[in-house]
């Protein structure tokens, strides 16, 4: 968890990134997702972000090339009604990004930590506009440069769920043959 902060992020690079994140597939192609982003590059746009972030995230997002707020429109645009979908299709938006980003290099964390409403207030979030989480961007940087209190978070064994729990065969609950 530590973004090289003198490293940033070309201008082609990032369009790609956006590209990615355009092309998502999407209920009715209704593409629900919005972002608000800013770069180090000008800092009142990129602190103005930064302040809507936990304490804890501050420590460390404050290094990160670029910081994208999430975004869902609620409701379909096609007849005002709820869209059920629009949280499942930003988060694809956001990981086809996230593998984008990857290809280059660059490390993409995703924050829950962060103040929606702030969030609102000062980006001119509109209502049925709903902010969802932050991303930070930007390339990673050596263990030995990662601040003391989050050392061991960097250095722990990734994990996840075996297969088993997750996945089953026909039923749920089932695991396959
Ligand atoms: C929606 C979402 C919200 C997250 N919120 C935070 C956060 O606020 N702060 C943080 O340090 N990491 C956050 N994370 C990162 C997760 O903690 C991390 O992905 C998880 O612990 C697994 O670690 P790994 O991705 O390095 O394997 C978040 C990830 C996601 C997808």
């Amino acid at each position: 968890m530590k973004f090289v902060a003198d490293k940033p992020i070309g201008t082609e690079v990032w369009q790609s990134v956006l590209e990615a994140g355009r092309w998502a597939p999407s209920a009715f192609n209704e593409q629900p997702w919005r972002f608000v982003w800013a770069s180090r590059q000008q800092p009142e746009q990129f602190n103005r972000v930064i302040s809507l972030l936990s304490e804890y995230n501050q420590q460390w997002a404050c290094d990160a090339q670029i910081l994208m707020v999430v975004i869902a429109s609620e409701k379909l645009a096609r007849n005002g009604k709820p869209n059920p979908h629009a949280w499942y299709d930003t988060g694809m938006s956001v990981s086809q990004m996230v593998i984008q980003a990857l290809s280059f290099g660059i490390q993409a964390h995703q924050m829950g930590g962060f103040d929606a409403e702030k969030a609102r207030a000062l980006l001119g979030i509109p209502e049925g506009y709903q902010p969802i989480c932050v991303v930070a961007f930007g390339y990673p940087d050596a263990l030995e440069n990662v601040l003391p209190q989050f050392r061991e978070r960097a250095v722990t064994v990734r994990s996840r769920k075996p297969l088993t729990e997750v996945f089953f065969q026909g039923n749920f609950g089932q695991a396959a043959d």
